[in-house]
């Protein structure tokens, strides 16, 4: 197994597990940890036996932004020529279906992080934020963007203008947490869900986050095409015969990923 310095990665079953570990800075994203991520991400996203991933960090921070000690001395020609963040989109386009577990803070980048998975689950003491107007920025990771069409404009626009945080309840509420949970159970709930998830056909997984993906960009006709091309694909694998044969067996499909 590979060895990360800023990460736990481990399998359990079919599901990839990605906590975050850099404990002493609230698992700020710095350039290694974007590396270690995108590495351990990609290496699921290649096994065949993983049929979802669950990215976490701790119980007090799911990552409080991107490394503000990392950017601070920058000028924005550096922060172009780096293309700082630029290797985060890597992540954002795995196939395999990510749950960020959300605890304590995500802030900045960390909430930008939680954005980039398919199904976020924020345990009750989880605090989301774009502060990035409180040290003269703006969002960097796609907050802007992904904030927007979770939410809408004008709690997008409260957030992103004020830098104020909104807890778990409230996150919610407006869209941007999938589901709330108390704290002490967010890991089991994220397990059970990832192992509800990774036991459908990969096939079908995959063409499902290919199409929500693509809904937050394109029109309503195309989406629609790109639907009907995928849906209608579906029915030369082997798992959608299975699937179908299962119901009217009455028992549990046993797909196999083709
Ligand atoms: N970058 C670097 N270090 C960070 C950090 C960050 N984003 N967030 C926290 N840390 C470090 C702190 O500097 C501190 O380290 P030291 O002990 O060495 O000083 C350690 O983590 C613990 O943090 P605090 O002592 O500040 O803990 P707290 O409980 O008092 O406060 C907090 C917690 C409110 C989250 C506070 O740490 C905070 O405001 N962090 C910054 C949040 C932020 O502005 N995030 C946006 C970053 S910019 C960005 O993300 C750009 C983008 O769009 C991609």
């Amino acid at each position: 197994m590979t060895e990360y310095e800023t990460i736990l990665v481990e399998t359990r079953g079919r599901v990839g597990w990605i906590t975050l570990n850099r404990p002493e800075a609230l698992n700020a994203l710095n350039t290694q940890v974007c590396r270690d991520v995108v590495a351990a991400s990609s290496a699921f996203d290649d096994d065949r036996e993983i049929g979802a991933i669950v990215l976490t960090g701790s119980d007090r921070a799911f990552a409080a932004g991107a490394d503000i000690k990392e950017m601070e001395a920058k000028s924005g020609l550096d922060m172009i020529m780096d293309d700082h963040f630029g290797d985060w989109s890597d992540f954002a386009a795995v196939r395999t279906p990510v749950i960020a577990a959300v605890a304590g803070y995500a802030l900045g980048g960390g909430c930008e992080l939680a954005m980039m998975c398919d199904i976020i689950l924020a345990a009750d003491s989880a605090k989301f934020g774009q502060p990035e107007i409180n040290l003269g920025v703006i969002p960097g990771m796609g907050g802007s963007q992904r904030l927007l069409r979770a939410v809408g404009y004008y709690k997008a626009a409260d957030l992103i203008l004020s830098g104020r945080m909104m807890d778990a309840a409230e996150a919610e509420r407006s869209g941007l947490a999938s589901r709330v949970v108390p704290a002490a159970d967010l890991l089991d709930e994220a397990g059970a869900l990832a192992d509800t998830i990774a036991g459908k056909s990969l096939p079908a997984l995959y063409g499902a986050k290919a199409v929500l993906d693509a809904a937050l960009e394109t029109p309503l006709a195309e989406g629609l095409r790109l639907e009907k091309h995928v849906f209608t694909s579906l029915f030369d694998t082997e798992d959608q015969k299975e699937g179908m044969a299962a119901f009217r067996e009455k028992r549990t499909p046993d797909f196999r990923g083709r």
